[in-house]
């Protein structure tokens, strides 16, 4: 129904699948999304809604409900919100939380994310959770008139714009700039946050369109590395912290429209079990920013080599790697601190959206798969 309407009513332009054209539309989209802060130079808990300052202001933990893409972009969130705003988080896949016997804390915020705002999941977790007393709701949704956005007490309606391709790319983005929003209201309510903080963040989240531009560029050397990948049954994606959840997303979108089998873990956990799978027919892509668990990740790709695992690691301009035998590094052009997760994911797209090419799978509409899951 509404993505329906909306695939007959936007048109592809020099695109060949809606899925390409809704990677590239990502600067736009993030620039729209963030539109609400436009001029001004302080973040304000009104976003989200008219009386957001006194439920954000009394919140103490946040309950994060959602599915598939949707609940990767929680799990970035869950990273910021407990290292910026210092509140407890806690990530829930909404078809687990519904069936759950869960203990029920009033005073937690719980957050539903969805693109389609109908995810028939979603919704019957929020309903549930308001059942069991918990009434501080905020929905993050990109369809303003949805079931979800109409059940909640406060909202965010993010500007992706109708998403037509299967394969949730820019409404991933967006949810990730409305989350970066949250976790500044309330590490700021919390006094969390310096003003000189909330400024570096403001000028990076609107440098964000700039820097998802550069990154788009790359899509030459990465249909090339799609080339090499799309011979292959199987492949491992390894990230740590806040790009865990980055991994996942990778693996996620390699799986949906290119049906090659993807895994992810957090790379800590390889030496614990999936180490054994690696050998010369595993490629093993890595999420490997310049942060503070970059050594690490180091150590654990090291790992991978020794046991003849091709590597292909996504690197940034502060990551010092080096090519090698089996070694490809790609090179985003900027490093973006707390919120390199949002930069991250477009080459994962990419990479994803040309092995499909190669295959000749349906991108936009992947067997066995619908856009807005409304059926349990
Ligand atoms: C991702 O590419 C998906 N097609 C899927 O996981 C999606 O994110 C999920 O079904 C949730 O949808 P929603 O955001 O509309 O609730």
């Amino acid at each position: 129904h509404v993505s329906a309407l909306s695939a007959d009513a936007v048109e592809l332009g020099t695109y060949r699948h809606y899925m390409q054209k809704e990677i590239f539309e990502q600067p736009q989209a993030i620039a729209n999304t963030l539109e609400t802060i436009a001029g001004g130079n302080v973040i304000s808990p009104q976003v989200f809604g008219a009386h957001a300052g006194e439920v954000l202001g009394a919140t103490r933990r946040v309950l994060i409900i959602a599915c598939g893409t949707s609940f990767h972009a929680g799990l970035v969130a869950r990273y910021w919100l407990e290292s910026i705003a210092g509140i407890p988080c806690v990530v829930e896949i909404a078809s687990e939380y519904r069936y759950r016997e869960s203990v029920p804390d009033p005073d937690t915020l719980v957050v539903v994310i969805s693109q389609s705002g109908e995810t028939a999941d979603t919704l019957a977790a929020l309903k549930h959770a308001k059942s069991l007393g918990m009434s501080k709701t905020l929905a993050i949704c990109n369809v303003p008139e949805s079931a979800i956005v109409r059940e909640t007490a406060l909202r965010f309606v993010t500007r992706a714009g109708p998403e037509i391709g299967v394969a949730s790319t820019k409404a991933f983005t967006t949810q990730l700039a409305a989350l970066a929003m949250l976790t500044l209201a309330l590490a700021k309510l919390n006094d969390r946050l310096t003003s000189d903080d909330e400024q570096r963040y403001l000028t990076a989240l609107r440098h964000l369109p700039v820097a998802i531009g550069k990154v788009l560029e790359l899509e030459p050397q990465i249909e090339r590395w799609a080339q090499r990948f799309a011979g292959k049954q199987h492949a491992l994606f390894l990230g740590r912290g806040r790009h865990w959840p980055i991994a996942m997303e990778g693996a996620l979108k390699l799986k949906e429209i290119s049906y090659i089998h993807a895994e992810s873990y957090a790379a800590g956990e390889l030496k614990h079990g999936p180490l054994a799978l690696v050998d010369k027919d595993m490629p093993v892509i890595a999420v490997a920013p310049a942060d503070e668990l970059l050594e690490k990740l180091k150590s654990n790709l090291q790992e991978v080599r020794a046991r003849g695992g091709e590597l292909y690691v996504f690197a940034d301009a502060g990551s010092a790697i080096e090519e090698s035998e089996g070694v490809h590094i790609l090179h985003m052009p900027e490093h973006y601190g707390m919120l390199s997760p949002v930069l991250h994911v477009i080459p994962l797209q990419l990479l994803s959206y040309h092995a499909a090419l190669v295959k000749g799978t349906d991108v936009d509409k992947p067997r066995n798969l619908a856009k807005s899951v409304t059926v349990e």
